[in-house]
């Protein structure tokens, strides 16, 4: 049974075992509001829940993906009362980056148009991202006498290059899918027409693999970063043990079979039947 809710901010459309987590303030181009923060951690949070949803594609609806942070309402606003501020920053760093980075389902941020700013942070966040070319990217703060700020400019010198990373934020010049793909700021770009289908393809593909095994894989990409080789050495052996022993499916079993035993599958060339 689904546990997926309704929102102000955020609507959820769910095909096939795959939620598509939609910003919807298209009206304002998706620009994040207190509310569309707090409404994202509801919805995230009924994802983790909902057994029906095995991947999430974070996208926006109308002509932007997001227009990053709402100058009005989340600056402003708040400008005289930093109380108020700490619970806005609170929740949009919740969902955009703790919760999303450390997603137990796959996930994927399908970029449909505008991504400003803030908007950057969620598609870091997001363990794969695909743009439709026709997208535009801009660290526009620049342009607007703030600085990157939240954790974007973490972000954008941990996954792109440094000299692009510096370029883009302090020119304030805007880049198209297709040159954030080039960039690796994204894994690839299509035509705005095939971005869904595109998409989907993908997130069917996710769905396949053993959950345990992407979710401590996906893991194990992020937190190695940081590490040295003891520690990364120390912390997969500990990850592999705990795989053999944490997956209530026994996928690992499962796959050993169907390749040494049955010899129906070989795992160099696809997925394993679950
Ligand atoms: N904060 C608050 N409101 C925003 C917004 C933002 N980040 N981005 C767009 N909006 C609002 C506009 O103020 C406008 O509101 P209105 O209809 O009440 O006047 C509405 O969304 C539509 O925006 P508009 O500029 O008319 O649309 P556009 O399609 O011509 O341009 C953008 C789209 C995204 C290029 C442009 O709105 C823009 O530059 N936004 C700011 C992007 C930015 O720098 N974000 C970083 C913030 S840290």
């Amino acid at each position: 049974m689904s546990k997926l809710g309704t929102y102000e901010t955020v609507k959820l459309e769910h095909e096939n075992g795959i939620t598509f987590v939609v910003m919807n303030r298209p009206e304002k181009r998706n620009a994040m509001s207190p509310q569309l923060h707090f409404d994202m951690n509801d919805a995230l949070d009924d994802c983790i829940m909902d057994d029906d949803t095995k991947v999430v594609v974070l996208t926006g609806a109308g002509p932007a993906f997001c227009a990053g942070q709402d100058i009005k309402e989340f600056f402003r606003a708040s400008d005289k009362d930093p109380k108020v501020r700490l619970k806005n920053r609170r929740a949009s760093h919740g969902w955009r980056w703790e919760k999303l980075s450390k997603f137990p389902k796959p996930t994927i941020a399908m970029i449909n148009g505008y991504c400003f700013g803030g908007a950057f942070t969620q598609v870091s966040a997001c363990d794969l991202a695909i743009a439709a070319d026709e997208a535009v990217f801009g660290l526009s703060e620049v342009n607007w006498g703030i600085i990157p700020g939240g954790i974007v400019s973490w972000n954008v010198v941990n996954v792109l290059g440094f000299r692009d990373a510096m370029w883009y934020a302090v020119t304030g010049e805007t880049f198209t899918g297709k040159e954030a793909a080039a960039i690796k700021f994204v894994n690839k770009s299509v035509p705005l027409a095939d971005l869904r289908a595109t998409t989907m393809k993908l997130a069917l593909a996710l769905k396949e693999k053993s959950p345990v095994a992407y979710r401590y894989t996906r893991d194990a990409i992020r937190s190695t970063r940081g590490m040295t080789v003891e520690q990364a050495a120390d912390y997969l052996n500990a990850k592999s043990d705990a795989l053999k022993t944490g997956d209530p499916e026994k996928n690992r079993e499962k796959a050993m079979t169907q390749f040494l035993d049955e010899k129906s599958f070989k795992p160099g060339l696809g997925n394993f039947k679950r």
